[in-house]
């Protein structure tokens, strides 16, 4: 396994017309890292993993990967480097079933020359699926259900299971159990603490502290664009983050 951090952003800037979101960001996620990123609303931390996953490129300042730096056209190109991204904004086709949304956007794996197999394809995709959110214990009826008609939580279930399913390197999760009861969050942080034993690093954007707490190695603390501090979250250092998220 590489030494090089899994991934690493080297300040970067991101305006929006004349608002900055990012300020001059560093930030460095070690191999199998679990990393929380923290902030107030508007700090910043949606743009940032944005810049890493493919949707805006930054203005200034390089992202790298293995150490090496990389240019993220899309969302396609990041997901192609083992990035796999939960956006807050769920990006799921209400108008499919969870085994086509798991697999939307990756026809391409699937292949036009299975010809008459393709069926059987469908067939395994769909049995794969429900395999992942089982284990998920999000309930969903994988088979009949369109997206369209899941609830919050079933819905952010699904796209962490196609998250943690297809990430070879990095699963950005931005806010993934704002929308969970009880179970179904904790369902998903048991998903989350796995990933690095598979050598997938994790970068968690939450504004839960006892989750936070309770699955992240480091927390780093963004405001106005800019990052203000980090600590290794503990009970300890809980009043720390508090303040800082809070002033900076
Ligand atoms: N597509 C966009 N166009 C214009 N401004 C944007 C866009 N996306 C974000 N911004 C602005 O950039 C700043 C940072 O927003 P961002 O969404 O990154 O914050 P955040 O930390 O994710 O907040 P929250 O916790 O509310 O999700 C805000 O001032 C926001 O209004
Ligand atoms: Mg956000």
């Amino acid at each position: 396994m590489s030494r090089e951090p899994a991934l690493e952003v080297r300040a970067v800037s991101k305006w929006f017309g004349a608002v900055q979101a990012l300020d001059q960001v560093s930030l460095r996620l070690g191999q199998s890292e679990i990393l929380a990123l923290l902030g107030d609303n508007g700090a910043g931390k949606s743009t940032l993993i944005k810049c890493i996953s493919g949707v805006h490129r930054p203005d200034v300042g390089d992202v790298l990967i293995d150490g090496e730096p990389v240019e993220l056209r899309s969302s396609a190109d990041a997901r192609r480097s083992g990035i796999e991204t939960v956006y807050q904004d769920l990006a799921l086709f209400d108008n499919l079933s969870p085994a086509a949304n798991f697999f939307a956007g990756r026809e391409e794996t699937r292949g036009s020359w299975l010809g008459p197999f393709a069926l059987l394809k469908e067939k395994a995709m769909a049995s794969h699926t429900e395999e992942l959110i089982h284990r998920l214990k999000v309930n969903v009826p994988a088979r009949v259900g369109l997206v369209g008609l899941m609830s919050g939580g079933q819905r952010q279930g699904v796209a962490v299971a196609r998250a943690a399913a297809f990430a070879s390197k990095v699963v950005i999760l931005d806010e993934p159990t704002a929308a969970l009861g009880v179970r179904e969050s904790r369902a998903v942080l048991d998903v989350v603490r796995e990933l690095p034993k598979a050598g997938v690093a994790v970068i968690m954007i939450s504004h839960n502290l006892e989750d936070v707490l309770s699955v992240a190695d480091r927390a780093v603390v963004m405001r106005r664009g800019r990052i203000v501090g980090e600590e290794v979250p503990t009970e300890e250092t809980h009043e720390r983050l508090v303040g800082l998220i809070v002033k900076g």
